[in-house]
């Protein structure tokens, strides 16, 4: 018997807030905004050093996943859970099974999905606990949505710097080769198919675009200063580390488009499937593209980052279908 122990915690701005004692791991799970009875996010498995850690990564995630999913024009709203890593000794299995019942029990507010650390071996345990799990292979969308908004904001380009060749990359540098356009890219793992330069060196490549589709945090006081592209938009969840990196880059005049737009696209899939909507993930996956580009322009006639403009129109709608009761 998989056991859970509940604590609903009260956060100031979040529906739902929990910290749950899952077989011998603690995990949180964090519904920034329940809209139209349902909210959307990862599971993310890792280390952290201490439970407030954990938890202030659920609830930053949950309210970026929020943001992310009504941008993409889908009613509903985001949340996010993050398992503390077990120890050496914990059922793993046992542990993730049981945040599946939890999440079976919520009855539909959250359907989850994979994040950083999730294997395939913990999808088969959560799926045999819980019937709300979005669908697999959602990568090549993401591509898909990075391309599009790329293509919309910095219009033709010749030369791409892509930064990690894996689920998203790969398939984003084969689509842009395949189309003509000059591929340079760089992996911890040897590049063969593509013009490649090591990992440390892909800030100076000159280029269009600069596209981060490995880890967060690249582009920060350090990096910055080294780029040689007219736009950044890559699949990387929170490539620019800081609110101050992300003017640093405003003030080079290089753009940049969110990642919570660039990047939607398997929000997108997974969210639209869940609804019931397949029939709408292509017209929403186009839609990014407009998006970015009406983020990038508005930014650019209000002299703001595009940063900040997205996160204000994605506020705006979460209050507003806040304001409609949903
Ligand atoms: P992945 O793990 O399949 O690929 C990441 C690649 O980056 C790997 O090939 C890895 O070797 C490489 N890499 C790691 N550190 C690097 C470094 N310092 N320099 C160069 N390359 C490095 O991950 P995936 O799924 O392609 O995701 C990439 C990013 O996009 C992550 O930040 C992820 O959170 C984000 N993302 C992914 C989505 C998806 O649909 N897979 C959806 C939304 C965001």
């Amino acid at each position: 018997m998989d056991s859970v122990r509940t604590e609903r915690l009260i956060v100031d701005g979040y529906d739902e807030v929990y910290r749950l004692e899952i077989g011998g791991a603690v995990a949180f799970v964090a519904l920034h905004a329940v809209l139209a009875g349902r909210s959307f996010g990862g599971i993310r498995i890792r280390q952290y050093s201490t439970e407030a850690d954990a938890l202030g990564d659920a609830l930053a995630l949950s309210r970026a996943m929020s943001r992310k999913v009504v941008l993409a024009g889908i009613r509903g709203g985001g949340g996010k859970s993050v398992i503390m890593e077990p120890g050496v000794g914990v059922d793993r299995a046992a542990s993730v099974r049981a945040l599946g019942l939890f999440i079976e029990e919520l009855g539909g507010r959250y359907c989850c999905g994979p994040d950083m650390g999730f294997t395939r071996a913990d999808d088969d345990a959560l799926r045999s606990a819980t019937q709300y799990v979005a669908c697999e292979g959602m990568s090549a969308a993401t591509a898909q949505g990075v391309l599009t908004a790329m293509r919309h904001v910095a219009g033709p380009v010749e030369r791409v710097a892509i930064q990690g060749l894996g689920a998203v990359g790969q398939p984003l540098a084969e689509i842009l080769s395949d189309s003509g356009v000059d591929v340079v890219a760089c992996d911890v793992r040897p590049v063969t198919d593509f013009e490649a330069v090591p990992a440390a060196d892909i800030f100076d490549v000159e280029c269009d675009v600069f596209a981060p589709c490995a880890v967060g945090g690249v582009l920060n006081a350090t990096t910055i200063p080294r780029l040689r592209c007219r736009l950044v938009c890559g699949g990387a969840n929170n490539p620019v580390a800081t609110d101050e990196d992300v003017i640093r880059l405003h003030e080079r005049g290089i753009q940049y488009v969110p990642d919570i737009i660039s990047n939607a696209g398997a929000t997108v899939v997974g969210a639209s499937t869940a609804l019931k909507e397949p029939h709408l993930i292509e017209a929403r996956l186009a839609a990014i593209g407009p998006l970015a580009e009406e983020v990038c322009r508005k930014a650019t006639e209000a002299g703001l980052p595009s940063h900040e403009v997205a996160l204000q129109i994605a506020d705006d709608r979460i209050h507003e279908l806040r304001a409609e009761g949903l």
